[in-house]
């Protein structure tokens, strides 16, 4: 078996939901890892609007059928998680230097924490730099198309959670 097949690399974050900027980053994350991890944090953000477990759901939806994606949670810290699960690897994704000073202090902190888990970084294309859960919910909320942006079961359920709401 090769080095590549057998590495687990975790993805860390609150996925509230996946958008594409999330698959892009996972996808090329399959390119370097045998298997990715996508963990939720649970108890991040106070007010998710997606709950861990339909979160859990999108990213197994959006995942169907490949064996090398899996998604989880967990809680408490990051890199006892990623030993947990057998990983070396924790991913994040790039967007913008505004994404750096944070993730760089996380890696540094988490290098610290447990120096045998490495953290690599892949950089966002230019289509969704500026692309985020944040603001694909915003832009939703406000009756914007989220097409392309999100993965089609995200952009299902995204209606079927306005749909009470927008009725009234
Ligand atoms: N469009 C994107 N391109 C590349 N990486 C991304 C993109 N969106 C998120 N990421 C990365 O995914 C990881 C998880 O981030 P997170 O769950 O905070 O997503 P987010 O889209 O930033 O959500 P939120 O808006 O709630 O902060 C982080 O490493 C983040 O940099
Ligand atoms: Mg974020």
């Amino acid at each position: 078996m090769s080095q590549q097949s057998r590495s687990v690399a975790v993805f860390p974050g609150s996925f509230d939901p996946i958008t594409n900027g999330h698959l892009d980053i996972v996808d090329r994350g399959l390119k370097v890892f045998g298997e990715v991890i996508i963990a939720i944090l649970v108890n991040r953000e106070k007010k998710p609007l997606f709950s861990i477990e339909e979160r859990l759901e999108l990213i197994r939806e959006a995942y169907r059928g490949n064996e090398r994606v899996r998604g989880d949670t967990f809680s408490g810290l990051l890199v006892d998680y990623a030993m947990k699960v057998g990983a070396s690897v924790i991913i994040r994704g790039l967007r913008a230097i505004s994404d750096f000073e944070y993730e760089f202090q996380m890696a540094l902190m988490n290098r610290r924490l447990n120096p045998r888990i490495e953290t690599v970084f892949l950089m966002a294309p230019e289509g969704y730099s500026y692309l985020s859960s944040r603001l694909v919910k915003e832009v939703f909320d406000l009756g914007g198309d989220v097409r392309g942006l999100v993965p089609p079961v995200v952009e299902r359920r995204l209606r079927e959670k306005s749909r009470p709401r927008r009725k009234k």
